[in-house]
């Protein structure tokens, strides 16, 4: 089976070509730098450059599978959840292939993508679901946060999810209170990787509640108050590298303990995790520790596969072709708040 798969929810414009759980192309054309200007993604603007990137970027990747239009088996785009008119680019674009082609299209949950990213991997990537397992998944990008059971392929249950801000935006707005560029995250990254995480004592919001939802708003708030009262840290590298780190910590901290958590109450002996968090150096490390403490296995997706992009959407098409879910309609709308069961 060969697809081709489009991805557009965001600021990323990617298309992959997969056969037989191999990823012969996954190209992504990010527009960060382009949003960057505006310190966050502008929908409207989003929506213009995958007008204009989709189709150069889908024949790039063709070219780069080797792959002619007529041997694609099927299509895929993410049809939710996302920025509509993001979305509405690449899932038109992706019906009106399928129906020129004459075959079979599937919408695909942009979540849901994410479950299977952890499974591919090497170079060229490969999805490797013979090593499948039973998992808990950790969902983590600037738009989401959630704990997912995995029972099975294509059978899943979320746990939990943010109440508030995503893990990812608390990131960003902590970074935009210091004056970092956009996206913060791997600019807080990179200055807590020399900074002490013990310097300064951020809350680890709901992380003695029992359930496994999450909240970040009151960290960012907490960040605002802590600079209000204490400005002097903004004029000293050290004080913003120590800074970085501790709020990284409290973080990762919430994280990793309720993944460990909810993977323990549901009995399973997996964690995966992707989203573009999931790319944070100190989250890789803390997961990697309490997995092996714990005896739990660990599958973090790759770096390149954790942001979004059309390889996880191509992966889980070809997982429910073969598994014979019903394709969508070719009149299939968006949908932009379709949250994940
Ligand atoms: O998955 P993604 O590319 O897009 C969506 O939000 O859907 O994730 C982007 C988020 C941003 O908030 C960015 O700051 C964060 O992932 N991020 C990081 C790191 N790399 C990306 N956060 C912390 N550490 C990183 N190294
Ligand atoms: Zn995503």
């Amino acid at each position: 089976m060969t697809l081709l798969a489009i991805e557009t929810s965001c600021d990323e414009t990617s298309v992959a070509v997969v056969r037989d759980g191999r990823v012969l192309a996954s190209l992504v054309s990010s527009q960060i730098k382009l949003h960057a200007e505006y310190g966050g993604v502008v929908p409207e603007l989003a929506a213009r450059e995958h007008l204009r990137n989709l189709l150069p970027v889908a024949e790039a990747a063709l070219d780069a599978a080797k792959i002619s239009r007529d041997e694609l088996d099927a299509i895929a785009a993410t049809q939710g959840p996302g920025l509509p008119n993001a979305l509405l680019v690449g899932l038109k674009a992706a019906q009106a292939m399928a129906f020129v082609l004459r075959k079979p299209f599937f919408g695909i949950n942009h979540h849901e993508a994410h479950l299977y990213s952890p499974w591919i991997s090497g170079a060229p990537p490969v999805a490797d679901f013979g090593a499948f397992e039973p998992n808990v998944s950790l969902i983590v990008s600037g738009g989401h946060t959630m704990l997912v059971h995995v029972e099975s392929e294509l059978k899943h249950r979320v746990l939990g999810a943010t109440i508030d801000d995503a893990a990812g935006e608390c990131f960003d707005k902590v970074a935009k209170l210091i004056g970092l560029p956009y996206p913060g995250g791997p600019e807080i990254d990179r200055l807590a990787s020399q900074g002490n995480a013990k310097a300064y004592d951020f809350p680890r919001p709901m992380l003695r509640d029992a359930g496994d939802d999450f909240s970040f708003s009151g960290l960012k708030t907490s960040a605002r108050y802590f600079l209000r009262d204490h400005p002097e840290v903004l004029e000293s590298a050290k004080a913003l590298r120590d800074l970085c780190a501790s709020v990284q910590a409290a973080i990762v901290e919430v994280l990793v303990t309720k993944a460990v958590r909810a993977a323990r109450r549901q009995q399973v002996n997996c964690i995966t995790a992707s989203g573009g968090v999931t790319c944070n150096s100190a989250l890789r490390q803390e997961l990697a520790t309490a997995c092996r403490r714990e005896n739990l296995k660990l599958r973090l997706a790759e770096r390149s596969l954790c942001t979004d992009n059309a390889a996880m959407i191509g992966v889980l098409a070809e997982r429910k072709l073969a598994a014979r879910v019903e394709e969508s309609s070719l009149d299939a709308e968006i949908m932009p708040g379709w949250a994940l069961a």
